[in-house]
Formats: C-alpha cells, structure tokens, sequence
C-alpha cells in the first residue's frame, strides 16, 4: 500500500511552481500541496492565496504535512528547514546543491539518528537520474570514471558563444531570463555550482566525503575568444567538465575544470542547458546519460520522482560509503593543460614538468604542457592575470607513465 504524501511546499520560484503544475498533471502520485511557504508575500502567484504562507512553522508544526520539499535559494535557511524537518519527523526532498555539498557531513548523521529519508535528486543534472542509479545501478566497486556536464547555465553560455556567436554577456542574460541561472550567477560562471553538485556525486560515486572547498575547480569566466579559435582549429569543443577517475593506486583524482572535447566525445553531445554524464564501469564499458539539467519543468520532474519514491519509503543508502570501503581522493597525479597569457612572465615555466608546445608569436599566446595536480591545488597564477587553463582531452597523467614518458623525452633528447 503506498504512502499518502501531503506536501510542505518551501519556495515558490522556478522549481516550486514548475512543482506546483507538475503534481495537478499527475494525480495518480497520491500527493497533495497542503501549504506553501514563500518570503515575499506581495508577489503575485499563479496560485489559490489561501495555499501560501509566510510562516515556516505553519508548514513544520502541521502534524499532517508528512513531506517538506524545499526549493528555495538560499543555502542556510535551506539547512534550517531541512534539518527541522527531519528532527520533527518527517521526509525531505530537497534541491539545494549549495546546502548538501556545504552541510553533507551533518546530514548523513541526521539520516542515520532520525532514520528519516533525505532526498535531492533534482540538485544534480536535475532531470536526469544520475544518483539514484549511482546509488542503485552501480552498487558495486567496479566504477572507474564519471565525467560529466553539472552546470547547464556554463554549458548554455559555452553553446550560445560557440555555436551562435554571441558574446559572454548576452549568453548569460539569455540564460538568466529562461531561469537556468542562479540569483548569484557567479555560482554558475565561476564553477561553484558545479563543484558543490561534485562534492555529493563523489560521495554517491565512491564514498568520497569532501568539502567542495577542497576539490580542485574553476568556472568558465577566464576562457578567451582565443581559446575558442584554438578549438575550432583542432576540431573540438570547450566544456565545464566534472570528472573523477579510479587510478592505478586505488585511489580517485577528482576535479571540475574547463576542457578540450574530441567531436566524437559524449559530452560534445551536450548543448545549451542540457547535461550529460558519461559512466565507465568494468563489465559495461561506458554508459551515457542525457538531459535537461535546469529550468523549471525538467527539474521538478526530479523533485516530483523523490516524491513518489517516498512513498515506499524509499532511503539513500550511501552504499559507497556505509557497505563498501570508501575510496579516497588522491592528488598524486599530472594534468595535461593548455595555458593560454598575455606574458611569459604570469607563466612559471619551471613548474611545468615539460612543455610539449608553445605558441608565443600572437599578441595571445598559449602553451600545452604537463604539471603536478598538487601544484595546481597549491598555485593560484593560472587564474590570474587573465591566464585561462583548460585540460586537453584524456588530461590525465599517472605518476608511474609521467615518469616513463619523462624518461622517453630525455631519451629522444639525447640526455639519458
Ligand atoms: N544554475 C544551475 C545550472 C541550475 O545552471 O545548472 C540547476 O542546478
């Protein structure tokens, strides 16, 4: 027998009244909208008045609310709610990236002592299912690499500035009005947005607990009409990519960081607000996933799924973290760059372990060459000055193939 859901509903934006609309179209789910909570009670809804309230107590007091859902934007108020509801008894579905990569560790606890279940599937990739399967599907420990698009906004100005021409600013105005960015969209642009959904997608991943603060990331915000051409020249793609790999020592690097994408990439696949996630596993080679990763009805249809799970009661198991032995972030690895300046002189040339091309005619030069992760981690000069970054495709370099490569480099240059 399913659970009848009766809803608190938090927020009344982009997501709350895509949410809204979604649940009259499905009225076989058994969930109804008792209340919704807003913040400015002078807007107009397209809604009964007599459905919103000011007063979050109205909502987490009402012993037949059995469900809050909470879609508002900011982080911290989110946390007071969820964790209030949880404590009171009742299930949370919630899309708050920023809150659950910030409060992680805090909620598993609050899972785990109140036994009630938190559910945020629309805070990442928002249509697409990606950690119910990671959670469900690849509940084993033979997951080698996950790399994806998280951000649909960078992936929306990217298209827009690569395929249509049009300059950074007026992507992203584009992608403010059809509601796919944040309020702040320097959480978009910057990659913040991006790290936070990376931070529990490691967790449900590989079991990985991390602040996103930790994890090695940057935005779009440096990439240069330069880089574009350079891109074009070499028939691939510039994209915000979120990307964890199993190395040879077990452990997992993990970063979000602008890259080079062959035309034959999944992830060159994926244009304007869509994202997509590319799977590697041991027995099913790779596996794509497709979707609307922001605006209103595509991530309600993520919010409205955890509804319906609630209804058998349906948990996160944090099976990675809890059944397996959780794996651990490494920094012991290299990455293949392409650095584009305006100066030699913003460029440590002797951090690089070797530089395999450079270009230093144009008043725009740029270099490709491999350098240590914990220098990146440790360094702040390639986002500075201007400097733009982006990983070349396959950037990765284990210690063991660096120094065999090294060694042939110096061979072929007569050295050794
Ligand atoms: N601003 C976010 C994005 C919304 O562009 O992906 C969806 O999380």
């Amino acid at each position: 027998m399913h659970k009848q859901l009766t809803i608190g509903l938090f927020g009344f934006g982009v997501v709350g009244e895509g949410l809204y609309r979604v649940l009259q179209q499905t009225p076989s789910l058994n969930a109804s909208i008792k209340k919704v909570c807003i913040k400015d009670a002078s807007k107009k809804r397209n809604a009964p008045a007599e459905l919103f309230t000011t007063d979050k107590d109205v909502l987490l007091n009402d012993p037949e609310i059995n469900v809050i859902v909470e879609v508002i934007n900011e982080s911290e108020p989110a946390y007071q709610i969820v964790t209030t509801a949880l404590n009171g008894g009742k299930d949370v579905v919630s899309a708050s990236k920023k809150m659950i990569a910030e409060h992680l560790t805090a909620l598993l606890e609050l899972q785990e002592k109140t036994g009630r279940s938190l559910l945020y599937e629309a805070a990442a990739c928002a249509s697409i299912p990606v950690i119910r399967n990671l959670e469900e599907y690849y509940d084993n420990d033979l997951l080698h690499s996950i790399k994806a698009i998280v951000n649909g906004s960078t992936n929306f100005i990217l298209t827009k500035m690569f395929d249509e021409n049009l300059d950074f600013k007026q992507a992203l105005i584009l992608a403010q009005q059809l509601g796919f960015a944040e309020s702040d969209p320097k959480l978009d642009v910057e990659g913040y947005d991006a790290v936070n959904k990376w931070t529990f997608l490691l967790t449900h991943a590989y079991g990985i607990i991390e602040a996103p603060e930790k994890i090695l990331f940057n935005g779009i915000q440096h990439i240069h009409g330069g880089d574009a051409s350079v891109a074009r020249a070499r028939n691939q793609q510039i994209r915000l990519v979120a990307q964890a790999q199993k190395l040879q020592n077990g452990k997992v690097a993990a970063f979000v960081l602008p890259q080079f994408i062959q035309q034959d990439d999944h992830l060159a696949f994926v244009k304007n607000e869509y994202n997509g996630v590319v799977i590697e596993s041991g027995f099913a080679d790779k596996q794509f996933f497709y979707g609307k990763g922001a605006g209103s009805f595509p991530t309600a249809s993520a919010v409205l799924s955890d509804i319906a799970a609630l209804r058998y009661q349906y948990k996160y198991e944090y099976k990675k973290l809890y059944h397996h032995k959780p794996h651990q972030l490494t920094n012991e690895l290299y990455l293949k760059v392409y650095v584009s300046f305006t100066d030699w002189k913003f460029i440590p040339r002797d951090e690089f372990e070797w530089i395999e091309e450079w270009h230093a005619q144009e008043e725009r030069k740029y270099l490709v060459g491999v350098i240590a992760f914990s220098k990146l981690q440790e360094q702040n000069w390639w986002r500075e000055n201007e400097t733009s970054l982006i990983l070349v495709p396959e950037p990765i370099i284990e210690e063991t193939a660096t120094r065999d490569l090294r060694k042939r480099s110096l061979e072929l240059a007569g050295i050794v």
